[in-house]
């Protein structure tokens, strides 16, 4: 929509101001006389410049024109100067004022500035303290304008670095979600692995079916009750399924004789805590499996084997296995005794408690009854 406001014609401006950026300055003032001169003056310079002779239609014509400047009179009938000041700096933010006063009084000078005005002219108005007012007022408004530009900016990137946050997460949350699953398919067939695992040693041992899944549920309480990490309760639950996996290479002769094994015999035996050590230790991340199934022969005063290690230097869970596979051991029936009574094991886990066995899983598998 066009200005109902002339503008100066252009054989008006001068000469050297045409490659120049044209400014338009909005001029306000109830006396046509003035308007007139200030018109004459600023169009020389090369401005652009809309007039409007205040009163109640001043907030329209504001509204309807595009200036960088307003230069306002204070006193006017109706609508005055503080009132179109303060039209312009709520609603044309880098639009600065300058106020033409006829008050010499310093007071009401400084009341305009407080108000938000860029300046003051005095009137009668001086060309050159006009221009020069002006020349300021606009620079101001350059800084202003380029100010909120890079405000404007610097939202738009804070919007957009925001948004690729928001979809790194995204994917980041993504990507843990498929490595869980994948981690939990890993740990099942790890589990399903070492079940069968488990299940070849008891087949190979007659006497010994289903010892290693009582052991398991045995243990895993005790260690519950231990209060031991996901991540060591993981380690109990392997050491246990494989505590006796060093069997696959003993003599089946020798694991299945019924009655005494000779001490060669017996030797033998013994070294299947050792094989079971040996054979975990070449599969990575069995490395703490390993040892506690390579321990769990060892008893509680260092008359075990195969190192003779004693009290906290056994591993705490191979000292739990220790306690389960006695109980399992005494309470399970074999070709050649029944299994013994709960009265007659309990009696015997105290007897060897401090010896063969930690007195404190002791304590806990009889105080909290995990045999029933
Ligand atoms: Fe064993």
């Amino acid at each position: 929509m066009e200005s109902r406001y002339q503008t100066p014609e252009k054989e008006e401006s001068h000469d050297n101001t045409e490659s120049v950026e044209r400014r338009s300055i909005f001029i306000v003032d109830d006396e046509e006389f003035i308007r007139k001169v200030l018109k004459t003056h600023l169009a020389k310079e090369g401005y652009d410049v809309i007039e409007s002779p205040g009163g109640n239609r001043v907030y329209d014509d504001l509204n309807v024109a595009n200036f960088d400047l307003v230069i306002s009179d204070i006193t006017m009938p109706e609508i005055d100067g503080y009132k179109v000041l303060e039209y312009v700096r709520s609603n044309m933010e880098t639009v600065p004022v300058i106020m033409l006063t006829g008050l010499t009084d310093i007071s009401i000078a400084i009341d305009i500035m407080k108000k938000g005005a860029f300046d003051y002219v005095m009137k009668p108005v001086k060309k050159a303290e006009l221009l020069d007012t002006i020349k300021r007022a606009l620079v101001y408004r350059d800084l202003l304008e380029r100010n909120t530009e890079l405000e404007r900016q610097n939202k738009e990137y804070q919007f957009y670095l925001e948004d690729k946050v928001k979809a790194r997460t995204k994917e980041l949350s993504e990507k843990a979600v498929e490595l869980k699953r994948a981690n939990e398919l890993l740990k099942e067939a790890n589990m399903q692995f070492v079940g069968v695992m488990a299940e070849t040693i008891e087949a190979k041992d007659t006497y010994t079916r289903g010892h290693c899944d009582r052991m398991k549920e045995l243990c895993l309480k005790i260690g519950q009750l231990l209060k031991l990490s996901e991540e060591e309760m993981e380690v109990l639950e392997y050491a246990t399924l494989l505590h006796d996996l060093g069997k696959v290479s003993t003599k089946e002769a020798i694991l299945n004789k019924e009655g005494r094994l000779t001490e060669e015999e017996l030797q033998h035996m013994r070294e299947h805590s050792q094989v079971g050590e040996k054979i975990l230790e070449s599969i990575t991340l069995m490395g703490p499996v390993a040892r506690v199934v390579g321990s769990h022969h060892e008893n509680f005063d260092g008359s075990g084997y195969p190192r003779g290690l004693k009290g906290d230097d056994i591993p705490l869970m191979a000292r739990i296995i220790s306690v389960a596979d006695l109980f399992d051991a005494m309470h399970t029936t074999r070709p050649y005794r029944k299994g013994l009574g709960l009265d007659v094991i309990i009696e015997e886990l105290k007897r060897v408690s401090g010896s063969q066995l930690d007195p404190e899983i002791v304590d806990i598998f009889v105080n909290e009854k995990l045999y029933e």
